[in-house]
């Protein structure tokens, strides 16, 4: 594995002093609106800044060369492709003759994309290659709506909003430090190895909130994973609108003082990628995250378990079920999206006009405010 990036030794160095001096981080106490989750019209302006991109549309691994990978995201049909040369494209799932889906949703080796209405042909990259009776157009598309798609860090980014190619930035700009962070924990060598979707009853940011403090691991994940990790033992810090943030295995408290930390057994790194990603860095695996808000109280959470492409084998097949069951089942459905529910249940009662977050969650506040931010700069599209 090649060198560590020092973003990450340095906030896991800090991480250590903090736990050896017993002084947790401490953040900013804020209190939030319940408004941010019930509010239609401010759902509209946070999709219309996500649709605007970039946002992680697929682990690269999921689109096959020579195939593609249909997906509904943000309210659009989208269609990735790769070509035989493993270039990709992004397009919309729309024929250009009188708007049938091309293909249905997943992924799938193919050569070409025929609608299946009346036939219209088009190649990977988008051009319109055949179709029956042309002498009776009298206009002619030149091909697929095509939206900017790049794959960097073993991810596919895409900008679903914008027509064309060629995407506004790289994403290894956008990231800052983060892309190495990235290349660093292999992303690019790893595969998925199961991909879970599923609708759950809550506002997609109460779920970024759930990845964004560790006070809540010592009471809800008590039987699950709070036997790994330290009490209230989190640091977290702003990356532009991202965040970098990890907390305290117990491993980490019985580290001898000036040893460098294991990056992956003596703390777990958890980082928000902006607008609705999260990356949790397990000890042999990652969680790749992403949450598609379908309405202010409902989210498609969508969780792909990466592991390294090599080490899936038929023995490691058990294992990393075994890992998949006990992150995504039992802790993430029945813990944290639990926890997400019953928070969205109680919102719209009245009980509470704001939320309250305390030093420990001052990650909470940083998020909200950079969203407030982004949303105030005037996104109409
Ligand atoms: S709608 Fe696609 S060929 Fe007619
Ligand atoms: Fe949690």
């Amino acid at each position: 594995m090649s060198e560590a990036p020092s973003t990450l030794t340095r906030l896991a160095h800090r991480l250590a002093e903090d736990v050896a001096r017993g002084t947790p981080q401490q953040g900013t106490p804020a209190q939030l609106d319940v408004q941010r989750y019930l509010d239609p019209r401010r759902l509209e302006a946070e999709l219309a800044l996500m649709r605007r991109g970039p946002v992680i549309l697929a682990h690269a691994s999921e689109l096959p060369r020579s195939g593609r990978l249909a997906v509904q995201r943000l309210g659009l049909p989208l269609l990735l492709s790769r070509d035989a040369q493993g270039a990709v494209y992004g397009h919309y799932n729309v024929c250009r003759h009188r708007g049938m889906r091309l293909v249905e949703p997943g992924a799938a080796e193919c050569r070409s994309f025929v609608c299946p209405y009346h036939g219209w042909t088009y190649a990977l990259d988008g051009r319109l290659t055949g179709l029956l009776h042309r002498e009776t157009f009298d206009r002619l598309p030149l091909g697929l709506r095509p939206f900017p798609l790049v794959e960097r860090h073993g991810l596919l980014w895409g900008w679903p909003a914008l027509e064309g190619r060629e995407p506004p930035q790289d994403p290894q700009q956008w990231l800052g430090g983060i892309g190495a962070e990235l290349d660093y924990f292999g992303l690019t060598q790893a595969a998925v190895f199961r991909r879970t979707e599923v609708e759950r009853r809550c506002n997609w940011k109460l779920v970024v909130e759930a990845f964004l403090e560790g006070y809540h691991i010592r009471v809800l994940h008590r039987d699950s994973i709070y036997p790994f990790f330290l009490d209230a033992a989190t640091i977290s810090e702003p990356v532009g609108p991202h965040f970098r943030s990890a907390a305290a295995r117990r491993r980490l408290s019985g580290l001898a003082p000036g040893t460098i930390p294991d990056l992956r057994l003596d703390c777990t790194f958890t980082h928000y990628l902006f607008p609705n990603s999260v990356l949790i860095f397990h000890p042999d695996y990652t969680s790749l995250i992403t949450l598609w808000p379908l309405a202010p109280d409902r989210v498609l959470w969508s969780h792909a378990l990466l592991v390294p492409a090599p080490s899936l084998t038929e023995d490691t097949r058990e294992h990393s079920d075994r890992s998949f069951e006990l992150i995504e089942r039992n802790v993430f459905q029945n813990e944290d999206l639990v926890a997400c529910e019953g928070i969205q249940a109680g919102l719209a009662s009245g009980a509470n006009v704001s939320l309250s977050c305390g030093s420990l969650e001052g990650a909470l506040g940083q998020l909200h405010a950079e969203w407030d931010r982004r949303l105030s700069e005037g996104v109409t599209s």
